[in-house]
């Protein structure tokens, strides 16, 4: 049968695909750079001392990344804000970071089923849709311009299936090559009406925490991809086309050792960050100095009085003490949100957001 970008592909072979498409000696030297690079990255993250300032600072970045690849959000800033800020009325697109995070904060959480339940989930928090596995044709691209038509609908839980049970599996393939495979497949299967591109962003992470190959889904890929978007969209079209894996999987690869590096070094300039502030803090301010408060200042790009007195830091009154004092050394930077005030740590959102 002949391949039409137009045409439903209900022919895409099962996984897994043949070993030769992949046991390739370019894979091979590329694979050993990113497993090294990967673990790095694995063995520098406990040095952070508390994991929700990564989840809160990297992976809503990460989620903006990945929702802007539809251009749908343009400042850090705002989403940070967003975050951290009371807000009832946030826009559809800070909402959708949001949304994202908490979709890939939850399923990391709740760990993956055997049933396809808990990419369901996913798809619907990302999405905000209460919608299953699609039941109508979809297709990639424009009305204009067709990339590529997957199977029909009554062909995706049978393809579901199938990938679940890769997934899981276990079998001698390096899981860095099979959560390459993995990506491709979901998309190729593409079973929501919407959102599979980040759906199958938020699976690769998790298929590395999964593995154990990071403790916290805080690699950064979806920059790369982001970066290399045509790149991403015809080396797919080539697995397709021309059964062409290497040269997507090569890509996968090149994507985790970048995304590992780049992870790797914002963790270290956190770190660093960190003792300084903690350092000056000490020396400075001895009245207000508690390794909590530096951790608060650290768990988000913004603080507020709130948090303060929540974590039973200082009560109501000293709280805005701590903070004023903390702006007057110059590491916070007060703002105003609606009827709130936040407090900004500047030099922590430039390592984040840069
Ligand atoms: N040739 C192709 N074959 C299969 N899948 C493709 C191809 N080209 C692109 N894709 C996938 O389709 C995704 C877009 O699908 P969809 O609009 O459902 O996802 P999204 O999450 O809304 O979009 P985005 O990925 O742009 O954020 C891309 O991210 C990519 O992963
Ligand atoms: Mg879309």
């Amino acid at each position: 049968m002949t391949f039409s970008r137009q045409q439903p592909y209900n022919d895409l072979p099962l996984l897994p695909p043949r070993k030769s498409y992949y046991e390739t000696v370019d894979i091979l030297k590329k694979l050993k750079e990113a497993r090294v690079a990967l673990a790095e990255l694995k063995g520098r993250l406990p040095i952070i001392p508390n994991p929700e300032m990564l989840i809160n600072t990297l992976v809503l970045q990460e989620a903006k990344d990945s929702s802007e690849i539809e251009n749908v959000l343009k400042t850090s800033d705002k989403m940070y804000r967003a975050f951290t800020a009371n807000k009832s009325n946030i826009d559809p697109s800070t909402k959708e970071v949001l949304c994202y995070r908490q979709a890939l904060w939850s399923a990391f959480e709740s760990a993956p089923k055997t049933d396809f339940n808990w990419i369901i989930e996913i798809f619907q928090k990302i999405t905000q849709k209460n919608e299953s596995v699609r039941t109508k044709q979809v297709y990639v691209g424009n009305a204009y311009d067709i990339i590529y038509t997957p199977p029909k609908p009554e062909r995706v839980n049978q393809q579901l299936n199938n990938w679940l049970e890769f997934f899981h599996s276990s079998d001698e393939i390096d899981p860095l090559i099979k959560m390459a495979i993995l990506h491709y497949q979901f998309e190729a299967i593409h079973p929501f009406s919407d959102g599979n591109g980040r759906t199958g962003r938020i699976l690769n992470v998790l298929y590395l925490t999964e593995k154990n190959l990071i403790e916290l889904p805080v690699l950064y890929i979806s920059k790369h991809i982001l970066e290399y978007k045509n790149e991403y969209y015809s080396l797919l079209s080539r697995v397709t086309e021309n059964q062409n894996w290497q040269a997507w999987i090569l890509f996968v690869l090149e994507a985790i050792y970048r995304t590992s590096l780049f992870t790797l070094e914002k963790v270290n300039a956190i770190y660093e960050l960190f003792n300084e502030v903690k350092n000056e803090i000490r020396d400075k301010a001895k009245d207000i100095y508690s390794r909590e408060l530096i951790e608060i200042l650290f768990s988000q790009i913004y603080c507020k009085n709130r948090i303060l007195v929540d974590q039973k830091i200082a009560s109501r009154n000293t709280a805005s003490k701590y903070l004023n004092k903390l702006v007057d050394m110059n590491i916070l930077s007060m703002q105003k949100e609606g009827k709130e005030i936040l407090y900004l740590n500047k030099q922590l959102y430039e390592i984040v957001a840069r």
